[in-house]
């Protein structure tokens, strides 16, 4: 199995040898303040927030709590943008453009790939097999020896699968580079997280976010969880202020109301029992995939017609029948009760109008 030194060597060289920008509140954050050129008469509005200062590029306090929260160390965590901060961070310390290439295994969340164009990094695939899960065969002919990071998303976005552990466990265990498990949707399956795995399998990087369960896609705030050396070089990268205040302080209230958090998780859940129960009992919805998440995957004949159909009547979900395997398929978001029950009547209603000649 593959060592934090050895994943420590593959680190770009212009990466490893990094100055990171300092700052003097690095040293120093109290007293008179007069080091970092903010506005002393304070700033244009009001607010409990201090936002004539600079934010706290440490993000010690959201390090805290969300260390508390999944048990894990506050120094094997970072924070981004979002969980695509992290994708592309984790992409610009360990591929050398033009030259390395990191691996998905389609149908997946399709970031990723964007990401390595915009760092010209290569891409190869391993598809899913036709049940979304891990084509291991296939994904160890896949893995070339420029190939620097994996790509796993699990649960799976457009699926909504866990992958089995085993299959990642096989993956980690023998691939030299960095295996990334992406658990944006993990909250509503949190049995199946390889948060903990970071202890043990030093190439592993975990992704996850406010963005879904915590309901707070607007604040913009992602999570890596991996061994800390790898961390301190995902911090070094990072734009200083990464975080802004607002987001640094509704995080910290989003992970304090876990009551609210949990609730909201078993009422999406139970939604998503309902819905799936809903649309069995249409003829025309031939699949609906098994999914840990908070949407649905389901596949009925002309997908793509009723996508944009049901848009005009006033209920936008996501034509995912171009990706790998998912032919004439839907992505259905759970919505409450009330949205779920009109998107079942727009669903039947186009169902009718495609039937009438
Ligand atoms: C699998 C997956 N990863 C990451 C993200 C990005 O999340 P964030 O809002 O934290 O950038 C998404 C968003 O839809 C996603 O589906």
């Amino acid at each position: 199995m593959v060592t934090i030194d050895d994943i420590l060597a593959k680190i770009r060289p212009n990466i490893a040898k990094l100055t990171p920008y300092r700052c003097a509140r690095d040293d120093f954050d109290s007293g008179i303040l007069l080091d970092a050129n903010e506005n002393s008469f304070g700033s244009a509005i009001d607010s409990d927030l201090e936002l004539h200062r600079y934010p706290d590029p440490h993000h010690a306090k959201l390090c805290k709590a969300y260390a508390a929260y999944r048990g894990v160390n506050p120094d094997q965590l970072f924070f981004g943008v979002g969980s695509d901060e992290a994708i592309d961070n984790i992409i610009r310390i360990f591929c050398e453009p033009g030259q390395h290439s990191l691996l998905i295994t389609p149908p997946t969340y399709g970031m990723y790939k964007v990401s390595a164009n915009i760092n010209n990094v290569q891409i190869s695939e391993a598809p899913l097999t036709k049940s979304f899960q891990l084509d291991i065969p296939a994904l160890k002919d896949a893995i070339e020896d420029n190939t620097r990071i994996i790509f796993l998303c699990s649960p799976n976005n457009p699926t909504g699968n866990t992958l089995n552990r085993e299959d990642v466990l096989e993956v980690l265990k023998n691939f030299d580079g960095i295996v990334v498990v992406d658990e944006a949707y993990i909250d509503f399956c949190p049995d199946k997280t390889f948060a903990k795995d970071v202890e043990d399998y030093p190439n592993l990087v975990v992704l996850q976010t406010l963005s879904k369960a915590f309901g707070m896609a607007g604040i913009r705030l992602g999570a890596a969880i991996a061994h800390r050396s790898i961390i301190r070089f995902m911090r070094s990268i990072k734009a200083p202020y990464n975080l802004n205040s607002y987001t640094l302080n509704a995080g910290l209230e989003a992970l304090a109301a876990n009551e609210k958090v949990a609730k909201s998780v078993k009422a999406l859940n139970d939604e998503r029992v309902w819905l799936s129960e809903q649309l069995d009992v249409i003829p025309e919805v031939e699949t609906i995939f098994p999914s840990d998440a908070n949407f649905l995957l389901i596949r009925i004949q002309k997908a793509k017609q009723i996508y944009y159909r049901s848009a005009e009547l006033g209920v936008v979900i996501r034509y995912r029948g171009d990706q790998m395997h998912c032919e004439e398929t839907l992505r259905i978001t759970i919505g409450t009760r009330a949205e779920n029950e009109e998107l079942l009547k727009v669903l039947k209603q186009i169902i009718q109008e495609l039937k009438t000649p």
